[in-house]
């Protein structure tokens, strides 16, 4: 992500935009962190069957020697562990196996989350299961899962490791199984989704992962179990407040940019939040409900109404909002958790580029 990317094309998802000084911070961190963690990343994926190392590197969008090629995302777990370790006094070194673990981790989540989605598209080139078929992109997630384990596993502190990792594991597939019944439920009445069993399900399915790469950099790094736990609470606020920005891109992003298909969620009936609060707003009903719950699947044109009724309801606002607020909160525990102060500076120079977030 470069600093003309983290700010161009579409406004930001929780504005304000964040400054010059801590985009281009950001993006230097996130490519620092990439390439730190990069030999050790190519080293874990040759391990695997030749067949599944190739699905891999497609999903990771690294070439055989780790080089960054095209279709890779930001690295922002991976920046995240490995400052978690320095911010702790830690070498930046020590969060390398946190680092890999997260991102194998990461990438397996989406491969099989695109299948889940039936979304063809991940950042602008097709998802592993359309490229590769579904029952090798199944068993290409399931490697990465493995290894990421294993990476762990081979590390220092590797007991309390894998334990961290294995809990974050099993609150993301908690979040995911959320996520896909919310699907089912209606979007008003008494057994609509609620605003509090979003955020719940976003700081499992999303707020984990963060929250573990944090906490595992820092674990690694030799932080006592506060600093840790801390560190870990701040991850998951971070998440939830990237998983709102993600679901407001899904609405309002540019395509060419987020590399995913337009309105997937809303064509889907998934239960974002900007659409939830736009109906919260309306508890009488109105046109967007009218849509939303009219019998068959919202069309193309549907999807572009839905999106201008959720606006107009202030369903964005909301959202941006909220972002803002988990963002901020992540920010707080952060200054409060007693780190070193130059890795201090660059995850706030994160989560401040995050709230400016594009792509
Ligand atoms: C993905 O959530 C979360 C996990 C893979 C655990 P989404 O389905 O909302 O994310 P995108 O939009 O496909 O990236
Ligand atoms: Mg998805
Ligand atoms: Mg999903």
């Amino acid at each position: 992500m470069t600093p003309t990317a983290l700010r161009r094309a579409t406004p930001p998802v929780a504005g304000p935009p964040a400054s010059d000084e801590s985009l281009s911070t950001a993006a230097h961190v996130l490519r620092r962190c990439r390439s730190l963690a990069a030999p050790a990343l190519a080293a874990a994926v040759g391990q695997l069957h030749p067949w599944v190392a190739e699905m891999a590197r497609y999903a990771l969008g690294r070439d055989a020697g780790g080089d960054v090629g095209h279709g890779g995302g930001k690295g922002i777990r991976q920046a995240l562990a490995v400052l978690g370790a320095q911010a702790v006094g830690g070498e930046p070194r020590a969060g390398v196996p946190a680092a890999v673990a997260v991102e194998l981790v990461h990438t397996f989540s989406l491969l099989h989350d695109d299948i889940m989605d039936g979304d063809a598209l991940r950042r602008g080139r097709p998802a592993v299961w359309k490229a590769y078929g579904t029952g090798p992109a199944v068993l290409a997630g399931d490697a990465l899962f493995a290894l990421g384990v294993d990476t762990l596993a081979a590390a220092p502190h590797a007991g309390p490791a894998v334990h961290r990792l294995s809990a974050a594991l099993k609150d993301l597939t908690n979040g995911q199984a959320d996520d896909l019944r919310f699907a089912e439920r209606p979007w008003t009445g008494s057994t609509s989704v609620g605003a509090d069993e979003y955020a719940a399900m976003a700081e499992r399915k999303t707020g984990s992962l963060l929250g573990c790469a944090l906490a595992l950099g820092a674990l690694l790094g030799g932080a006592p179990a506060p600093t840790v736990a801390s560190l870990d609470r701040a991850g998951r606020h971070l998440g939830v407040g990237f998983q709102i920005a993600d679901d407001v891109l899904g609405i309002w992003g540019d395509p060419s940019r987020t590399g995913k298909p337009v309105h997937g969620d809303l064509l889907r009936g998934r239960k974002t939040l900007p659409v939830l609060a736009a109906l919260g707003a309306a508890p009488e009903g109105g046109e967007l409900a009218d849509l939303l719950t009219a019998p068959g699947a919202l069309d193309g044109a549907g999807a572009r109404r839905a999106a201008e009724l959720v606006e107009q309801a202030g369903g964005r606002a909301h959202a941006e909002r909220e972002a803002r607020r988990r963002l901020a909160a992540a920010d707080a525990l952060l200054a409060s958790s007693d780190l070193a102060p130059g890795p201090l500076g660059e995850l706030r120079s994160l989560v401040s580029a995050l709230s400016g977030r594009t792509v």
